[in-house]
């Protein structure tokens, strides 16, 4: 082919491509037409081909066409994305609105589970004089153990296993250290409770490796294992709302003398196997009027607390005098008690929770539901 005819079948590529892309409107379909022509194997390309053959002087002339066909097709292209552009715009502007529909409700959220149920517990010791303290999460080794009477070697610590930051520096593995922050800061009478993330090295269904405790704190003269009790049961009655019995099981605690685990009835099956004074009001009723004793409904153990009539909701006892020793309280005045209690338990029995994952992996199916 000579210099002229390879002009001119540049210039021919370049009105072709005036009709291809004339029908086009969307930028995909524009880029491809696009490469079509000017991509490496394009229709430009292939004439380009040519050049080799042509004497050296003419190539110069073809050179210049070939630019001129690639310069005019990317205008081509630029402005067809531009008309569309405009035209999406106009479009957008033309739409009516109509400014007196009533605007869309906006689907209002709420607080999680875990939350409600902490602001209730806080709410129901407030009522009774308790104020909220807080402390670090990544603790003192000291405040989490040594201080609570639970030195380096001590047995008790295998079963906090937690997280280690440094051999003084832990994630803590309960909420009691703030006692001791609270202790080293304020004179008696103390009224504290102290709700907050926990670590420790579990995991299964009813355990996490993060979970969230509340813990209680009273220290005063004349303080007695009654009020103890008489502050969990108002609680465990107030939280569920209606009467259950609780339990104080012994139980060893380094930082409490003497130390109790607190069981209460089970709002289930209301301990019935047990002999436990009843309430009639929460039990499903079946068809034959039978009120139903297990959360299965199969008439065998139940589910929840298998059977035992009893659930564990915490630790609790006497403040123990190396406490108060360790923050300078003098235990021949003072008397104290203090609880602990875990949340996500707690909210598990009350709303029937049976997987503590569900609290922390924000599905919205189980956030709705409460
Ligand atoms: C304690 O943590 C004591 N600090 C409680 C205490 C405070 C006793 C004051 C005496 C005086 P315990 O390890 O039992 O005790 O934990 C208390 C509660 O936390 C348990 O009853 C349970 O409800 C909850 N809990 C413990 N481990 C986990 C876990 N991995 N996941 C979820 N909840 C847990």
């Amino acid at each position: 082919m000579s210099a002229d005819q390879l002009i001119a079948s540049l210039e021919q590529l370049g009105r072709e491509f005036q009709h291809v892309i004339r029908p086009l409107a969307d930028e995909q379909a524009i880029r491809a037409a696009q490469a079509q022509f000017l991509g490496k194997k394009g229709k430009v390309s292939e004439v380009m081909k040519e050049l080799g053959r042509l004497p050296p002087a003419d190539r110069p002339l073809v050179g210049a066409a070939v630019n001129r066909v690639k310069a005019d097709i990317e205008e081509q292209v630029a402005r067809r994305l531009r008309e569309l552009a405009d035209a999406a715009a106009r479009a957008d502007l033309a739409r009516a609105v109509d400014v007196t529909l009533p605007a869309r409700p906006v689907g209002g959220g709420h607080l999680h589970l875990l939350t409600q149920v902490r602001l209730e517990a806080v709410q129901i010791f407030s009522e009774l004089g308790f104020v909220v303290a807080e402390g670090p999460q990544i603790e003192t080794d000291w405040h989490t153990f040594e201080a609570l009477g639970t030195p380096k070697d001590h047995p008790a610590r295998d079963m906090q296993d937690t997280f280690y930051v440094s051999d003084e520096i832990v994630l803590r593995s309960h909420t009691s250290p703030v006692q001791i922050r609270t202790m080293q800061t304020q004179a008696p009478p103390i009224r504290i409770v102290a709700p907050g993330h926990v670590f420790r090295r579990d995991d299964d269904a009813t355990h996490s490796p993060m979970f969230t405790q509340l813990e209680g704190l009273a220290v005063d003269e004349g303080i007695s294992f009654t009020d103890l009790k008489g502050v969990l049961i108002h609680f465990v009655s107030r939280f569920f709302a209606r009467d259950l019995t609780v339990r104080f099981r012994p139980s060893y605690f380094p930082f409490v003398e003497p130390g109790a685990e607190v069981d209460m009835q089970c709002s289930f099956c209301m301990g019935a196997p047990q002999g436990l004074p009843r309430a009639e009001d929460a039990r499903p009723r079946s068809a034959a009027g039978e009120r139903d004793r297990s959360p299965s409904g199969a008439g065998g153990a139940c589910r929840l607390c298998k059977g035992t009539g009893w659930l564990e909701i915490g630790g609790a006892g006497m403040v123990d005098p190396v406490v108060f020793a360790a923050v300078n309280i003098d235990s021949e005045r003072y008397t104290g008690f203090a609880f602990g209690m875990g949340l996500e338990r707690m909210a598990m029995l009350r709303n029937g929770v049976d997987n503590i994952k569900f609290y922390y992996e924000g599905d919205i199916r189980f956030l709705e539901q409460f």
